[in-house]
């Protein structure tokens, strides 16, 4: 037996009793006539001591011996400590050590296994399996963990089945591009992995699985952030026979029941918000909703003066930072600078105080007067003390430009509090988006998703003015969850195949499998996926989902532990019929 008790376990109540330990030396501190050594394991910390009274000679020099993270094996009595460690669950107690066994000696590690630890990303990432060993890593497996199996258990308990799909498949189009696999066996031919589930989920619908779920890995090759991973995790499910609203209804139940269970908060319910007013009042699709800074639109009010750059442009728009009319000249000319940063792209930012004294000073005072500014602040709900930030030019772009400074100014302003949860559907989606690069329209969200009822026709009229039955389900400014209710009609969906490009000669080779089957009795039906990783690293408070995923990828993509990707060598290569040789 390796352990009679875990490093996490003991306490006052098991004075005087023989126990067995195993774990990893944290450190160790040596008095000279008395050495503390920190056992710790995935449950704990627990002090061991050995003393020139009642520890032999011999096991003190073994003690002496141990070097940090040895893993090693202790026998001994629980003992109430001199100096109690109020800090620790088990300070109460120290393990007087009578025999010691090394397990297996350990290198010095590379960083300090602490919360706090002197090791960099890269460092980190390059020993992940003793960064794991680290309380904040661990806690968000573990946490990860948790959250999974409240998944699990709320949508087993409505009935959903979980259904495993294959990952060797062909292209699922999310928008990404497809990791490939080569086909040993098919020469020349390759499997793509999922970008999501998604036509394996709508066959099962046919199949008549009815309510179906999956926690799935999906593949996306795409340019990483802090909420994007290469290979990241959905929950994904799949309902026949229902419309938007019993989705909703479904998976704001899942949200709920995760926020009790997990962080012991009542939401009552979602809000939901149109895809148009979030652009109009945020700027942005996924807004934040814990603080408010909406955006006011001044063209009624600020064009038709003498400031050229307003009356040419075709949106002036201004948000309202509370407390703004404080910052230095030097504060606001910081801000201008990060507007201006490429990044954000704008030309410039016209911004008015509006004084605790109820006077206003702008930075176009030239053009405007003081009536004028009232009325900015009036639309912005600029307060007295407040400095109204205004951008202005292409819709589009001043939009997401002014979205961009609303979340800057929030995180420095402490707004967005990771411990409040402000839950949102965003709905009613366009069907299509224009490449503008290319010209063309693209799905928004995927080519399977239906357009609303009696808006196919506008597909030839004015198709960017199609809305889609598809909503996102957002959380403090994040993106966790995404679906719609799907075509299941074999026509519709060559009508939207053509509308996004496709020949039938091209839907038919792609998706031909998907039309054959909605030929045999498709059920009405829709779905939705949430991000896991994202969801996790949200309601754990954060918005790295790295720290989330137990063995996750760089930013350009890599396993910096294992070193992949790799070259193969020129035989692999040739069995898959594969003649590239980038090392040649
Ligand atoms: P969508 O593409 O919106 O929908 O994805 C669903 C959710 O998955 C998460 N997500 C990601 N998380 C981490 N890294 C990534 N690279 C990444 N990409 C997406 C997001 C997102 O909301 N098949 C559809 C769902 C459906 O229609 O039912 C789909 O995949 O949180």
């Amino acid at each position: 037996m390796y352990r009679s008790h875990t490093c996490g376990d003991l306490r006052a109540s098991h004075n005087n009793q023989e126990v067995t330990l195993s774990g990893w030396v944290q450190k160790s501190r040596d008095k000279g006539f008395v050495i503390w050594v920190d056992l710790r394991d995935r449950y704990g910390v627990t002090q061991l001591i050995f003393d020139e009274e009642r520890t032999s000679k011999s096991l003190l020099e073994q003690a002496r011996s141990l070097g940090r993270e040895f893993v090693i094996q202790v026998k001994g009595t629980v003992i109430e400590r001199a100096s109690k460690n109020p800090n620790m669950p088990t300070g109460d107690i120290e393990l007087l050590v009578k025999e010691l066994t090394i397990l297996n000696k350990a290198l010095v590690p590379p960083f300090t296994i602490e919360d706090k630890t002197d090791g960099g990303e890269d460092l980190r990432m390059k020993y992940r399996y003793l960064d794991i060993r680290r309380n904040p890593v661990k806690n968000n497996l573990i946490f990860r963990h948790k959250v999974s199996m409240e998944v699990r258990k709320f949508l087993s308990n409505e009935g959903f089945i979980e259904v495993e799909t294959p990952y060797l498949i062909k292209s699922t189009p999310e928008g990404a591009r497809d990791f490939v696999v080569p086909s040993r066996m098919n020469e020349g031919q390759f499997y793509a992995l999922p970008q999501s589930p998604q036509t394996f989920k709508q066959l099962l619908m046919v199949g008549g699985m009815d309510k179906y779920f999956q926690i799935v890995k999906c593949f996306r090759d795409e340019d990483l952030r802090a909420d994007r991973q290469p290979e990241f995790t959905q929950i994904d499910c799949e309902m026949a026979f229902v419309e938007q609203e019993d989705i909703l209804n479904v998976f704001e139940g899942l949200t709920k029941y995760l926020l009790k269970e997990i962080k012991g908060i009542n939401i009552e319910n979602f809000p939901r918000m149109t895809y148009d007013d979030a652009m109009r009042k945020y700027g942005n699709d996924k807004p934040d909703i814990r603080f408010g800074m909406e955006f006011g639109e001044l063209n009624a009010i600020a064009q038709h003066k003498d400031f050229s750059i307003f009356n040419d442009a075709e949106l002036v728009v201004g948000i309202a930072v509370p407390g703004g009319a404080a910052y230095t000249r030097k504060e606001i000319d910081a801000l201008v600078d990060w507007v201006r940063r490429p990044q954000i792209g704008a030309k410039g930012m016209v911004y008015v105080r509006f004084n605790e004294d109820g006077t206003y000073k702008s930075s176009v005072d030239k053009f405007y007067d003081e009536a004028d500014l009232a009325k900015w602040a009036e639309v912005t709900n600029a307060k007295p003390g407040d400095l109204i930030c205004v951008l202005s030019g292409d819709a589009n772009k001043t939009r997401s430009q002014l979205s961009a400074l609303r979340m800057e100014l929030a995180q420095r302003l402490g707004l967005r509090n990771p411990e409040e949860f402000a839950p949102l559907w965003v709905i009613d989606f366009p069907l299509l988006e224009l490449d503008e690069e290319t010209g063309n329209y693209h799905a928004m969200h995927h080519p399977f998703t239906s357009p609303k009822p009696g808006q196919l026709e506008m597909l030839d009229t004015d198709p960017g003015a199609v809305k889609a039955n598809a909503y996102d389900l957002v959380l403090n400014g994040n993106e966790i969850g995404g679906g719609s209710i799907r075509i299941h009609d074999k026509e519709m969906q060559a009508t939207m195949f053509k509308h996004l490009g496709f020949t039938p000669e091209e839907a038919k080779a792609q998706f031909g499998f998907l039309m054959d089957a909605f030929q045999f009795g498709a059920p009405p039906h829709g779905g939705l996926a949430f991000g896991l990783d994202r969801l996790v690293s949200i309601i754990g408070g954060q918005e790295t989902i790295r720290d989330f995923i137990a063995f996750p990828k760089n930013n350009s993509g890599r396993d910096v532990m294992i070193d992949a990707p790799a070259f193969i060598d020129n035989e692999q290569l040739k069995e898959l019929h594969l003649k590239l040789d980038l090392k040649a």
